[in-house]
Order: C-alpha cells, then sequence, then structure tokens
C-alpha cells in the first residue's frame, strides 16, 4: 500500500511552489517568535524536529537563525526516509544536520539537551491521547532546562462542528488526473481515534487507513502543561503571518 503522503506532498514537498511559499512563511514566523523571545536567542541552539516529513520547519529555523547570527544544529525524526533525505534543499549551505529515520517515541529517549523542539504542520492527528502524554514527557527530557516546545496545529473541533467535514468524503489533495478522498470509517472510543480510509479516485484505489486523532488547541495545551511549567497558545490573529497556523507552546520543562 502507498503512504497518503505519497499523494498529500504539495505543503511539503521542496520542488511545490505550495511548499516553497509555505517555506517563506515559516521563516516569517520565526522571525517573530525570535524578536518576541519565544525562541530563546542564545549563542548556539540545538533543534529538533519531530515528524519532520521533509524538514521544512527544521530549516526554516536553521536559516533563520543563522540570519540572526546564532550557529545552529538541527536533527530531524521522520518515518519516511524518502522525505527526510530532501531536508538539503531547504538549506542555503553546509549546515550540521542529523536525519534519524524512525519514530519519534523510540527515539526521542535517546536524545539530550536540545533548546527547541517543533512539531509542525498538523501531526498531533497521528498520536493518540497516551502516545500525545508520552511524546509530550519524551520531549520535556530530550530539552534542556529552558528549553520549549513548538507544536503548529489547528482546532479540529471547529473543523468538525462548524465545517462539517466528513459528512461527506472529504477531497484532501488533487493532481492533474486523480483526487485523494478521505471517509470516515470507524471511530475508537477507547483511545479516541477516527478511522480514515484514503482512496485515490478514479477507481476508489486504496491508498492508506490511518488511525487519527483530531485534537483542539485547547485539549493539546491542556497536556503540554502535564510536562512544562508555562504553556499557551499563539492564535494566528496574533502573530499575524499567512501560512502559518496557530501555534500552542510549552516552555521550561518539569524536572521530576
Ligand atoms: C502532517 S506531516 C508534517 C510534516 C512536516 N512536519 C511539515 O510541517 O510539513 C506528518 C509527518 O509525520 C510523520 N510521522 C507520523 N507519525 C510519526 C512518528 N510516530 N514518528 C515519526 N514520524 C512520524 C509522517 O510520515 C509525516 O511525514
Amino acid at each position: 500500500m502507498a503512504s497518503l503522503y505519497d499523494y498529500m506532498r504539495l505543503p511539503m514537498d521542496p520542488s511545490s511552489e505550495i511548499a516553497q511559499k509555505r517555506y517563506v512563511a515559516i521563516r516569517s514566523f520565526f522571525n517573530w517568535a525570535l524578536k518576541e523571545k519565544l525562541v530563546p536567542r542564545k549563542r548556539e541552539l540545538r533543534v529538533l524536529d519531530l515528524c519532520a516529513g521533509t524538514g521544512i520547519a527544521g530549516a526554516a529555523l536553521l536559516e533563520t537563525l543563522t540570519e540572526w547570527g546564532i550557529e545552529a544544529s538541527l536533527t530531524l525524526i521522520e518515518k519516511r526516509k524518502e522525505d527526510l533525505l530532501l531536508v538539503e534543499e531547504w538549506l542555503s549551505g553546509e549546515r550540521e544536520v542529523i536525519g534519524i529515520v524512525g519514530d519519534c517515541l523510540t527515539e526521542l529517549p535517546k536524545l539530550r539537551d536540545f533548546d527547541v523542539a517543533l512539531l509542525w504542520g498538523h501531526s498531533m492527528a497521528h498520536f493518540n491521547p497516551f502516545q500525545a502524554a508520552e511524546l509530550f514527557r519524551r520531549v520535556a527530557k530530550a530539552l534542556g532546562h529552558d528549553g520549549v516546545f513548538l507544536i503548529e496545529e489547528t482546532d479540529n473541533f471547529e473543523r468538525l462542528f462548524y465545517r462539517g467535514r466528513y459528512r461527506s468524503p472529504h477531497v484532501e489533495a488533487r493532481g492533474d488526473d486523480w483526487t485523494l478522498v478521505s471517509l470516515d470509517e470507524g471511530y475508537s472510543r477507547k483511545n479516541g481515534t477516527m478511522l480514515v480510509g484514503f482512496y485515490k479516485l478514479p477507481g476508489w484505489e486504496p491508498v492508506e487507513r490511518a488511525e487519527i486523532r483530531l485534537w483542539d488547541l485547547a485539549g493539546i495545551a491542556g497536556m503540554v502543561s502535564m510536562a512544562f511549567e508555562r504553556v499557551g497558545i499563539v492564535s494566528k490573529n496574533e502573530h499575524g503571518i499567512v501560512g502559518v497556523d496557530d501555534v500552542v507552546y510549552g516552555a521550561f520543562p518539569h524536572r521530576a
């Protein structure tokens, strides 16, 4: 079976104009975040990009830090190697980049002393509440005492209830001669996850069946507060950058 990310590539594929515009927007956001000191302004920073895809967010932060005269290194964790290899295409020169192909939950305990951890591009859907609690605990441990965790997300309660998604098949992506649609195929009360089937049209060719958690922002922030001292939500209106969604942050990891 193919991966749904073979089709939902435009927002992160370095050769797509949509992704290039998104990269510029993410850089603007990090520029804003540095001015606001949401990202710490140290002489050297170690950045960790989780569920990195092509590393668009980590690379955008690395380039922005370089522009600010801050030395930085980047570590990326991503399940799919083929996308991880594309990170170089976002970078303008020689940079210290380490790519880890694997699961964030398994790899995080091996990592320490990062300054910034990113979970960018609506990746929370891949974690059910139990996995999310574990993920946040492990991120907090992988950060230094003044580290910060930034999560770009959307409020799915709003999407579901106000926009009526899943009352009919939902169009996820379109190519010249194909359409990727998703269907609600079940719900797990115990995990709070939907089973979503992705199909390629015409022909209803199965692409992937994914267990997805549709989070709301306050739900994420509430869980982040178990692992971080200071927690907040920067709304799209507050940062004002078109192309970057709401951002949940956690700063000062709790030390057990
Ligand atoms: C929504 S995409 C976001 C990618 C990237 N952060 C961006 O902003 O474009 C989520 C990515 O997470 C990866 N992924 C999902 N679950 C993962 C896990 N447990 N560990 C590592 N990668 C994971 C997927 O392969 C996919 O590339």
